[in-house]
């Protein structure tokens, strides 16, 4: 690597982030899976981690889903949860990750007779170990799959709502086409009259109007992608107004066609537009990077200012789901002219 770009490298690391778009299951590397299969004595249909890489090439977000709902069969214990809960940690914390809040799909595992209790210990022994010995604070946030219907996602609701203390809020995530964010209306309003706050994929790859009903009708704190809405001016005029922030997934974006390419992604023009635009990883197993990863490929791409990526940082604190005293030494150091070379 040449020094200007390991030099630049060390500034992003540096930056105190918070990862907000993470699904779990996303971060199952190829080797994992394969020594999972094996474990469980599962057969995969690849030979081998370098013929799975190798598929790992999807032209819609339908084709990536095909292959990650496949990939989540071979979790099946505490101790699988813990050991990728535990790998995707080593990233983040190799990654300047100060804080996440990690997504995961409880009726994926529900449907294959995975009981909740044995999601919930296996991602929260790895993740408190870390607090423990790093810092590293967590939330966590079930998201119903919208390919389901909404019956479904409210009986998974009810069977999460005993382990309420161990998750901040719920999220919608799968095939964005076809299934609306008012689809879930009744189960987002009982999720938040149990005091949950609520997210939303919306307008990854689906219209604006996903976006609108994500606020109006789900209520949501943040909206997962939304770069969709930057077709529609009132829509970004109201995002600007309500700093409701965009968790943008750039390497994810380009993975799925969303854009051409990263020259293309729009999340310049949107900080542009005073957005509170966040990077998040998505997917990092499957998409080619992990937070890092996104921040310098966006930055190289879209010739982002040392000021724009401390922005960057600095929206990912204030959309996170953190009390404002937990969030302000994050910004004190985040601050223009305070932060070092
Ligand atoms: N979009 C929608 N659903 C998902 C994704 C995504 O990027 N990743 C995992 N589930
Ligand atoms: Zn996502």
């Amino acid at each position: 690597m040449n020094p200007a770009k390991s030099a630049s490298l060390n500034f992003l690391r540096a930056l105190p982030k918070a990862e907000l778009h993470l699904h779990i299951e996303g971060t199952l590397e190829p080797e994992l899976l394969f020594e999972l299969a094996r474990k469980h004595a599962i057969t995969l249909p690849y030979p081998d981690v370098a013929s799975l890489r190798r598929a790992y090439q999807f032209g819609s977000l339908q084709a990536f889903l095909d292959v990650y709902y496949q990939g989540v069969q071979v979790l099946r214990d505490a101790d699988d949860f813990y050991a990728l809960t535990q790998a995707y940690l080593a990233h983040a914390r190799a990654d300047g990750v100060i804080h996440v809040e990690l997504f995961f799909d409880p009726q994926s595992h529900m449907e294959r007779g995975i009981a909740l209790t044995t999601v919930f210990a296996g991602l929260t022994r790895a993740l408190d170990e870390a607090r423990h010995e790093t810092g590293l604070t967590y939330h966590l946030i079930p998201c119903f799959l919208r390919h389901l219907s909404a019956a479904a996602a409210m009986q998974t609701l009810e069977a999460l709502l005993p382990f309420r203390a161990l998750f901040v809020a719920v999220g919608l995530d799968s095939s964005e086409r076809d299934h609306p964010p008012s689809k879930f209306t009744a189960v987002f309003e009982r999720a938040r009259a149990e005091g949950l706050l609520t997210v939303a994929h919306a307008g990854e790859e689906g219209p604006p109007e996903y976006i609108w009903q994500a606020l109006d009708l789900l209520h949501v704190a943040r909206i997962d992608h939304g770069v969709n809405c930057a077709s529609d001016a009132a829509l970004c005029q109201r995002l600007a107004a309500t700093r409701v922030p965009l968790t943008v997934c750039p390497l994810s974006n380009v993975k799925l066609g969303v854009f051409p390419d990263m020259a293309a992604h729009n999340l310049k023009r949107l900080l542009d537009q005073r957005l509170c635009i966040t990077l998040n990883a998505d997917d990092p197993a499957y998409f080619g990077g992990y937070l890092l990863d996104n921040y310098a490929a966006a930055q190289d791409a879209l010739g982002l200012t040392r000021n724009d990526m401390i922005q960057l940082a600095r929206n990912s604190i204030e959309a996170a789901f953190l009390s404002d005293a937990d969030k302000r030494p994050w910004l004190r150091k985040l601050e223009l002219e305070g932060f070092p070379d």
